[in-house]
């Protein structure tokens, strides 16, 4: 059988020091470059988070990468595509280091409840089509809890913390890749529902009360279902469903 060709890290450009690796692939697609293509960086000097957040890049304690994607989709698919990120994140997890992660809606990896990766996706859009989508990856590897900025230690983690071993930067990123590819190329020949299906399986908070943060409101209820367009489905305590685009999601106690 002849080996099917992979799209994602059909090139692999290593950088030691940048602003974002976002920012760097983001300028490397407008100049036309293809997809797959992935930007990784030892040390990132302005790394970014969702919602305009700093998210801290230190040389040789995580993994800082972006992968330049041309789906050929609607502008509104856009936020769908993390989640095959995450997918394959957890699937790599579980194989290296014989652990679940829990997915937190919409973008964050979380182990015992502490956050140790995020994504940030950014767009290019033209007459209503995707034209290119950068996603960008940020893993905690190596951190130990002195690493974090002191108002990040209670709410963050490394993988090194949870296992109690160094993790190899390389050979966790060689493998990640290998998943992200099949994953992306599950999306390709069947569309987001396996994504989404395996998304909620990891999803510890799905059926629990939830509280999500708006810049205007806070919303209390539980998180009934994660729709197939990636957004998230409230049951308000009136049992009224509101569809959630975006926020910032808080775990509750009943
Ligand atoms: C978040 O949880 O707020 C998203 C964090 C995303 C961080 C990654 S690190 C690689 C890429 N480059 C950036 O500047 N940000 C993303």
């Amino acid at each position: 059988m002849p080996e099917k060709k992979k799209i994602i890290a059909n090139e692999i450009i290593e950088l030691d020091q940048v602003s974002s690796t976002n920012d760097y692939a983001y300028q490397l697609a407008l100049d036309g470059k293809q997809e797959g293509c992935v930007v990784v960086a030892t040390e990132q000097t302005t790394g970014k988070g969702r919602l305009g957040r700093k998210w801290d890049s230190p040389a040789y304690l995580g993994l800082w990468f972006s992968i330049i994607l041309r789906p050929t989709a609607q502008a509104p698919a856009a936020t769908l595509y993390p989640f095959f990120a995450s997918v394959a994140i957890v699937k790599t997890i579980q194989k290296l280091f014989s652990l679940t992660p829990d997915v937190k809606w919409p973008n964050d990896l979380l182990i015992n409840q502490k956050k140790f990766c995020g994504i940030l996706t950014e767009a290019a859009f033209e007459r209503q089509q995707i034209k290119f989508l950068i996603l960008g990856i940020g893993i905690n590897t190596n951190q130990t809890p002195a690493d974090f900025l002191p108002e990040m230690r209670a709410v963050s983690t490394s993988i090194r913390q949870e296992i109690g071993e160094w993790v190899n930067n390389q050979m966790f990123l060689q493998q990640l890749l290998t998943q992200l590819d099949s994953y992306y190329s599950i999306v390709l020949k069947q569309g987001f529902a396996p994504i989404i299906n395996l998304w909620k399986s990891f999803c510890r908070s799905l059926g629990q009360t939830i509280a999500l943060k708006q810049p205007e409101t806070t919303m209390k209820g539980i998180f009934h279902n994660l729709d197939q367009d990636g957004s998230l489905i409230l049951r308000q305590e009136n049992g009224q469903l509101v569809k959630i685009l975006s926020g910032d999601l808080d775990y509750l106690k009943k």
